[in-house]
C-alpha cells in the first residue's frame, strides 16, 4: 500500500480521515495530499452550532454543504462535526437557559442531522460535555443547567433525524484509563448502554503534547470502551513534538487502534504543520510543503506490519 486510507483498509476496513477548513478547498496542494492520502472527511469548524445557525432559525448550511460535497464526489466519508457543544454555540444561543434553550438545541440537532440524513458515516452528537481534572464531573455549561439527561436528549433526537449514521460522544483527554474523565465517560457510556439510550461509538479526540502524552495504556481504554459494545473512533489525534519520538508515539497510538477490533478508523486533525489549530509547532503527518515526514511513516509501519 502507498497510502494511508489504502493501508488502513488493509486492516479489516478500517478508515483513515482529516479534517478539511473550508478556505482550504482551494488549495490544490492539501486537497491533492486530502484525495490521495484519506477516506474520511471532517469539517473543522463549518459543522458548529455558530456556522450551521448563526441566528436562531435561519440555517447557514453553504460552506458546510461545499465540504460534505466535495467528500462525497470524491468518495469519502464525512464525519460530522458536532451537533451539541458547550463552546462555539452563536450569541443568541449563548444567552438561552432552561427549556428554551433545551428546545433550541434538540432543534438543531433534528434540523441538521436531517439536513444530511444518509450522507453522515458518523456524527459527534455531543462534545466535550465532562469536566477537566480529578472531579469526573459533567462540564458545568448552559447546557448542562437544562438537566443532566441533556445528552441522551441529544443522542435521541439524532436517532430519530438520521436512523442509520453512528452515533458518537466525543472528547480530549479521555486517552489515559487512569484519569477520572475517561472513568466518568466510560460510566455514562455504560449506563447509556444498559439503559437503550442510543449511542454506537466513543471518539477519542486524542491531542496530545508533552503535558498530556500518549499514554502507555491507551490500548487499555480503547478495549474497555469497546467492550461496551460501541465503536472507537480516534478523531481528531495530533502530537506535538518531531522527529523520531513523534513518529513513535504515531505509530503507538495506531498500534492501539489496530489492537481493538472495534476502534474502526484514526482522523488526524488536519494535514500539514503550518494548517494546525496549534499555533505554533509541528503535530501533523506532512511538513508545511506537504512532504510526509517521519511521523507518516511511523503510522505506515503499524498499518502495515500485521
Ligand atoms: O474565521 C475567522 C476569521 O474570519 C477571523 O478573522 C479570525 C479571528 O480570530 O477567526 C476565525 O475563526 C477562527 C476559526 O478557528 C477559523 O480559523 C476562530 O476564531 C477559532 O476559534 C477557530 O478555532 C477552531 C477551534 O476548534 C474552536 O472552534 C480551530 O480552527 C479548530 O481546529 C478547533 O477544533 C477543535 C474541535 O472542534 C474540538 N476538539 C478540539 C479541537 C482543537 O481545539
Amino acid at each position: 500500500p502507498s497510502t494511508l486510507q489504502e493501508a488502513a483498509g488493509m486492516n479489516d476496513g478500517r478508515y483513515f480521515g482529516t479534517a478539511v477548513p473550508a478556505h482550504l478547498l482551494n488549495d490544490s496542494a492539501n486537497m491533492t495530499i486530502v484525495n490521495r492520502e484519506f477516506n474520511m472527511v471532517t469539517a473543522e469548524n463549518e459543522m458548529k452550532i455558530d456556522a450551521l445557525q448563526p441566528n436562531q432559525g435561519q440555517y447557514s448550511f453553504g460552506t458546510a454543504d461545499r465540504i460534505v460535497n466535495w467528500a462525497r464526489t470524491n468518495g469519502k466519508g464525512v464525519r460530522g462535526h458536532t451537533l451539541a457543544w458547550h463552546s462555539q454555540q452563536p450569541q443568541w444561543m449563548r444567552n438561552m437557559s432552561g427549556q428554551q434553550l433545551r428546545r433550541a438545541m434538540l432543534d438543531h440537532v433534528t434540523t441538521v442531522a436531517t439536513h444530511y440524513r444518509g450522507q453522515i458515516h458518523s456524527w459527534d452528537v455531543v462534545n466535550e460535555a465532562f469536566a477537566d481534572g480529578s472531579s469526573g464531573a459533567r462540564r458545568d455549561s448552559n447546557l448542562q443547567r437544562t438537566g443532566n439527561d441533556w445528552i441522551e436528549a441529544a443522542f435521541r433526537a439524532a436517532r430519530a433525524a438520521d436512523p442509520n449514521a453512528i452515533l458518537c460522544y466525543n472528547d480530549y483527554n479521555i486517552d489515559d484509563w487512569n484519569h477520572a474523565k475517561t472513568r466518568a465517560v466510560y460510566d455514562m457510556v455504560r449506563d447509556f448502554k444498559a439503559r437503550g439510550v442510543p449511542i454506537d461509538c466513543v471518539g477519542l479526540q486524542a491531542h496530545f503534547n508533552s503535558g498530556n502524552p500518549v499514554p502507555n495504556n491507551y490500548h487499555t481504554t480503547i478495549e474497555n470502551f469497546a467492550a461496551l459494545g460501541v465503536d472507537v473512533q480516534i478523531t481528531e489525534l495530533d502530537i506535538e513534538g518531531s522527529g523520531q519520538s513523534q513518529a513513535e508515539q504515531y505509530k503507538g497510538v495506531t498500534q492501539a487502534c489496530l489492537a481493538v477490533a472495534r476502534c474502526t478508523g484514526i482522523s488526524v486533525w488536519g494535514v500539514r504543520d503550518n494548517d494546525s489549530w496549534r499555533a505554533s509547532g509541528t503535530p501533523l503527518l506532512f511538513d508545511r510543503n506537504g512532504n510526509k515526514k517521519q511521523a507518516y511513516h511511523g503510522v505506515m509501519e503499524a498499518l502495515t506490519e500485521g
